[in-house]
């Protein structure tokens, strides 16, 4: 719902075009306060000019005689404003109560913050994400979407303008912000909080589409690329969060040891030994990280096993990943 002249206004001088649930509430509430300080601030300022005009200091003048008081005048600027303001705060309480009191059967959809990018896990298991413009979120249009929301590392801040909604992520705790896309379409996604240098590239893309398109975008973020092994693994080490620790190509964390130029080298490792970065290395290291401990990373916090979550084919299609990047350069650490 637009509030008087705010459909005459074009997109990019007020808000963009809102596409979610939140839209009327907030639109409405924000008009309302900036016609109630047109109301005041217009008169107020005429009046004033008025008065400078017509009392103004001149030759002959002398003046008129002050007002001491005036009861009537005086509880109606003390009871009005009150209850306008009284009003705005109502309003303003009920619209962030509606924000975050999460409703029952929502579609929960895993975000990770980073700097400086996003991931999205969906229900069916499906990633999407990424950089800049390549991180994606696609939605079901009319469909309650809550999204549980954490940081790998400084505050971040979750902020669709085309949705009005907008939720600081707090590194160390889950948040959660929910809303349900109204209309289809692509829209914006920034992160607003100041989170490093490319604070400014953190951005994204919403695609609200249809369910059927949902459900297609849903089956193409789960499958998994079988026909080129090197290709799969990387979805993989996407997809399973091996991404989170390792650094492979110029992307991942820092965490754990980098997959860049390791393959086919001798390694040394936290024992003091050697071994050779090979199948049979990194397959021990998948199923019992602790096994081998490469140098350095003695005291990096301790990766789980991966035994029963990866099947043996896509062990192989990892291994064909990190054995790709063995002419990659690590990053400096
Ligand atoms: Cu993340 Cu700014």
């Amino acid at each position: 719902m637009h509030f008087l002249l705010a459909d005459k206004v074009p997109d990019y001088a007020w808000f963009p075009t809102g596409a979610s649930n939140f839209v009327p509430q907030v639109d409405f509430l924000f008009w309302a306060i900036t016609w109630i300080s047109a109301a005041f601030f217009i008169p107020i300022v005429i009046a004033m000019i008025y008065f400078m005009w017509k009392y103004r200091d001149r030759p002959g003048y002398r003046g008129a005689p002050e007002a001491l008081h005036n009861t009537p005048l005086e509880i109606t600027w003390t009871v009005v404003p009150t209850l306008i303001v009284v009003w705005i705060f109502w309003e303003g309480a009920v619209g962030y109560l509606d924000m975050t009191r999460m409703p029952k059967g929502t579609i929960d959809i895993q975000l990770e913050a980073y700097q400086w990018g996003w991931s999205f896990k969906y229900p069916n298991g499906g990633e999407t994400g990424g950089k800049g413009k390549d991180a994606l979120l696609c939605l079901p249009v009319n469909k309650d979407v809550k999204l549980v929301m954490r940081s790998r590392d400084v505050l971040h801040s979750f902020y669709i303008p085309s949705f009005r909604a907008k939720r600081d992520i707090v590194p160390g705790r889950y948040s959660y912000i929910w809303f349900r896309p109204t209309k289809e379409g692509i829209y914006d996604l920034f992160c607003t909080e100041y989170c490093g240098d490319n604070h400014s590239e953190m951005l994204g893309q919403v695609k609200v589409v249809s369910e059927e398109e949902y459900q297609k975008f849903l089956e193409e973020a789960v499958k998994e690329d079988k026909e080129n092994p090197v290709k799969w693994g990387e979805q993989i080490y996407n997809r399973k969060g091996c991404a989170t620790c390792h650094w492979a190509r110029n992307d991942g964390g820092k965490i754990g040891p980098s997959y860049n130029g390791s393959w086919g080298k001798q390694v040394a490792l936290e024992s003091g030994s050697e071994v050779l970065f090979d199948e049979n290395y990194v397959r021990e290291s998948i199923l019992n990280p602790q096994a081998k401990k490469r140098k350095g990373y003695g005291a990096a916090s301790p990766m789980n096993p991966y035994g029963g979550l990866l099947k043996d084919e896509q062990i192989d299609a990892l291994i064909a990943f990190i054995k790709s990047l063995e002419n990659e350069v690590p990053p400096a650490k």
